[in-house]
């Protein structure tokens, strides 16, 4: 099996140097291969976003070793990190971060912009992984439209929109039924 996710004493604290500093992450070591499905268990506030979040690429370390893919995430730099979240990793987020403007399926086009996917491709693989999620009868609807399980089952389209090598789903389904 291919290992995807190796991380090393992986440390981070907040406000660094100042009154109010607080180390959340305490040395974690995770490894995951291809394949998997992991899911990480806390309490509120014991840093489970945070660790996703540097998982995903979206904020990094204080300390220790991330690699993804065989690459050590120390070596790229921001602009790398972005092109290779957009095209590997697709995040549902905690708080489904929506575009507030843009209906359902403009949500769900929007990382196949950025991957350069034609309008027509965009707009066929939004509207089918919508359907696959049970809202294709709401694809002009904007979040405020939409009933909270309904805008995280677009967070959910979004995020898989790339067919991503990695998922990653902060609390995915706090807001649905089974
Ligand atoms: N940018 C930040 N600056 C300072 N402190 C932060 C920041 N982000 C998170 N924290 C703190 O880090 C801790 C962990 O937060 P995190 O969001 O990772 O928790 P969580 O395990 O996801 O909780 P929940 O289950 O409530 O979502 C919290 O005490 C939070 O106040
Ligand atoms: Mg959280």
């Amino acid at each position: 099996m291919t290992k995807l996710i190796e991380m090393k004493a992986i440390k981070k604290s907040f406000n660094i140097g100042k009154e109010n500093e607080l180390e959340i992450l305490r040395g974690i070591d995770l490894y995951v291969n291809e394949g998997e499905f992991i899911s990480i268990v806390g309490q509120s506030g014991s840093g489970k976003s945070t660790l996703m979040n540097i998982l995903g690429l979206l904020d990094r370390q204080t300390s220790g070793e991330y690699i993804l893919n065989g690459v050590n995430i120390k070596t790229l730099k921001d602009k790398d990190l972005s092109s290779y979240r957009s095209k590997k990793i697709g995040f549902v987020f905690q708080n489904f971060n929506l575009i507030p403007r843009s209906n359902a399926q403009k949500n769900v086009e929007l990382p196949m912009l950025y991957a350069k996917v034609s309008a027509k491709e965009r707009k066929e693989r939004a509207v089918e992984l919508l359907k696959s999620v049970d809202v294709g009868d709401r694809l002009n609807h904007n979040p405020s439209e939409l009933s909270g399980g309904q805008k995280q089952r677009v967070a959910i389209a979004r995020a898989m929109a790339n067919d991503p090598d990695i998922i990653l789903a902060d609390e995915p389904t706090g807001a649905l039924d089974s």
